[in-house]
């Protein structure tokens, strides 16, 4: 199989696109499409032959449970037992957008799709494309990111193609993913609410919501592992990455010379201190400010990969909340 794909930068074209895939969904074909996250490999969601299909595409582990994509609260309320208060304004302050809410599972939710737990994850995705489709169709679609089973996320139609082109018949290219990082993912079945997994909507931004949150450093300390999705070696490239902080160059080769690191095969990724004596292509800089960051993050690391890179070196993002969701990504391609 090699996976056509098909453009959406036309409205007449992006009509097309939006009957072909609707038509393979509804005839339980599994198909790669855009979100303003990351792509995602989207299938019927209470379609439990259909959402099997994505296990085996991406090679993916039968516990980790997948998130179910909607275009109305009221779509997402039909997939859970009960929509608490805090879904209703957590829906109204961050929806559609980068938000997955964990809750009660629905009657209707297949096993697979929860990986046989009592909960699940769901999310409205403001990507226009992904919000037609879902339209189109009349039912949820379950969607993991659109990559092999612990390879970096795609950002566009070209990362999905490199990866999954011999395993699917469709790709469906809406863009640059927007936000770049995969959504926030917060556990409401809990009292207080517990971030799973951060993302560019950070605790504080939903603390100021919700009210008390507990954030994703408490969880790390936890023993119980509530989210699959947060085992530590995860979203890796190729190459071996090292997140560091240095003065100047001097002081970053000094930092490289205790490992064991080939010049001609190591990048760095910077956004305040740009090495000068590096080769320009093995220098990538992404701009100073954690929505850019995002957005361009994966796509460097897909490119560091794809030029062969044995040593990815990430200079050490800020401490901050607004790029918690980027910092945890780096701990886990470092890991
Ligand atoms: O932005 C995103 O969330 C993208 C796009 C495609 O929507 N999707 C995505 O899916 O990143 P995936 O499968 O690559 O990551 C989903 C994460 C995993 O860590 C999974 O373990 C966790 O969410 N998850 C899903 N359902 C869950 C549940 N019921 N309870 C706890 N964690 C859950
Ligand atoms: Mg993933």
């Amino acid at each position: 199989m090699a996976a056509e794909i098909l453009p959406t930068h036309t409205p007449a074209l992006f009509a097309a696109a939006v009957k072909v895939a609707a038509k393979r969904l509804r005839a339980g074909e599994v198909v790669a499409l855009p979100t303003e996250t990351v792509y995602g490999l989207a299938a019927n969601a209470l379609d439990e032959k259909a959402v099997a299909k994505i296990f085996q595409i991406k090679g993916r582990p039968a516990h980790n449970p997948i998130i179910i994509h909607v275009a109305s609260n009221e779509m997402a309320a039909a997939c859970v037992a009960h929509w608490p208060a805090e879904a209703v304004k957590l829906s109204h302050a961050f929806w559609p957008g980068p938000l997955t809410l964990v809750l009660p599972r629905g009657k209707n939710i297949p096993d697979n799709v929860t990986a046989g737990g009592e909960t699940v994850g769901v999310r409205w995705p403001s990507h226009p494309f992904m919000q037609a489709v879902i339209r189109e169709c009349g039912f949820p679609l379950a969607a993991p990111s659109a990559n092999l089973s612990n390879q970096i996320s795609p950002t566009n139609a070209e990362h999905v193609r490199g990866q999954l082109a011999d395993k699917i018949s469709l790709i469906v290219d809406g863009g640059q993913s927007q936000v770049g990082i995969e959504s926030t993912v917060l556990d409401l079945t809990t009292q207080p609410p517990r971030v799973l997994r951060p993302g560019m909507i950070h605790a504080e931004s939903l603390a100021a919501v919700c009210g008390e949150i507990s954030d994703h450093q408490s969880l790390l300390s936890d023993s119980t592992l509530r989210s699959p999705g947060l085992l530590a070696k995860h979203y890796s490239p190729q190459a071996k990455l090292l997140v560091l902080d240095w003065r100047d160059d001097a002081d970053l080769l000094a930092q490289l010379s205790t490992f064991n690191f080939q010049l001609s095969t190591t990048h760095v990724i910077a956004h305040t201190k740009i090495p000068a004596g590096f080769p320009a292509e093995k220098v990538s800089v992404i701009p100073h400010d954690a929505e850019a960051y995002a957005r361009a993050l994966y796509g460097e690391l897909h490119r560091c990969d794809a030029h062969g890179a044995t040593l990815i070196v990430v200079e050490a993002p800020p401490e901050t909340a607004e790029w918690s969701g980027i910092a945890d990504r780096l701990r886990r391609a470092a890991a």
